[in-house]
């Protein structure tokens, strides 16, 4: 049987998918200045499943995650979070869904700082007026590593800690999705590997979908699977990925052609 880095048996995956581009593009402006950040692409996300997106600055990784998290309108083809398109979703709609069913990680922590860690992990459901689960509460912030660090400030936390707060208060709400756009960009690679960890945990733990932007590799080898970008199309889909394989396939982009700009061994554009 193969497994995966994270050890998990491939086999015994999930294979429900929790969410799914078709066609999906993305236009920005008009005429000259016409940017066109996604062109076509089809990808789904298995339930169950931590993926890894990667490509050059300006490839259209951010666009990818803010479609599918329902933060941009798209211009031609279909985002769905479960069953439910995304487009044509009243806002009423579109904002419950994102409230209930989508969890976002950005790189900066988003913190409110004058509240205590578990108040900033209940915040998006104490302003949806919805109680949350005390059991999965409780597993959570066990999983993430914050027992003992609750009623602390953001300020009295070190970089790695507030952003495992982001974490947990993004799995709070058990979403269908969690969305992490580079969330390890801001931390020393310490921080950055216990980050890692526990979003690896959530997902094999407790079952969480996670899809993750990063330029790293190392980053990119906590995943099960490795998607990569380049021009706003998917070039490339990696399970299995090491911190090797990874860059390998980073340094075959940079000998390409003009249209896959390369990258350097960080992941940036060279
Ligand atoms: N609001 C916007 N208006 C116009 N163009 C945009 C907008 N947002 C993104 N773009 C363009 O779309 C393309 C894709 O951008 P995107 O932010 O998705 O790239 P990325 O892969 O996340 O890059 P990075 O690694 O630098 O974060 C870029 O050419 C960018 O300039
Ligand atoms: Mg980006």
């Amino acid at each position: 049987m193969t497994t995966t880095h994270s050890g998990v048996p491939t086999a015994t995956r999930a294979t429900a998918v929790a969410a799914r581009a078709t066609d999906l593009t993305k236009v920005y402006g008009q005429g000259e200045t016409q940017v066109v950040a996604l062109d076509g692409v089809n990808v789904e996300f298995r339930q169950a499943e931590f993926t890894a997106i990667m490509g050059p600055s300006g490839s259209g990784k951010s666009t990818l995650m803010h479609c599918m998290a329902g933060l941009d309108t798209i211009s031609r083809g279909s985002a769905r979070i479960g069953e439910t398109e995304l487009t044509g979703l009243k806002d009423k709609k579109l904002t419950q869904l994102r409230r209930d069913k989508i969890g976002f990680i950005f790189q900066a922590f988003n913190l409110l700082p004058t509240l205590s860690a578990l108040e900033n992990i209940t915040l998006p459901m104490d302003i949806a007026g919805r109680k949350p689960d005390k059991q999965w509460l409780d597993r959570v912030v066990e999983t993430v590593g914050l027992a003992g660090r609750l009623k602390h400030r953001p300020s009295e936390l070190s970089g790695g800690q507030q952003q495992r707060v982001a974490v947990a208060r993004a799995l709070a709400s058990r979403p269908e999705i969690i969305f992490a756009d580079e969330p390890t960009g801001n931390l020393d690679s310490r921080s950055g590997a216990e980050v890692l960890g526990f979003l690896r945990n959530s997902v094999r733990e407790l079952g969480q979908t996670v899809v993750m932007v990063t330029h790293d590799p190392v980053a990119a080898s906590y995943a099960d699977r490795v998607v990569f970008l380049a021009d706003g199309r998917i070039v490339d889909d990696m399970s299995a990925p090491t911190a090797d394989k990874v860059l390998e396939r980073m340094l075959r982009f940079s000998g390409g052609s003009p249209q896959t700009p390369g990258f350097d061994a960080k992941g940036r554009t060279s």
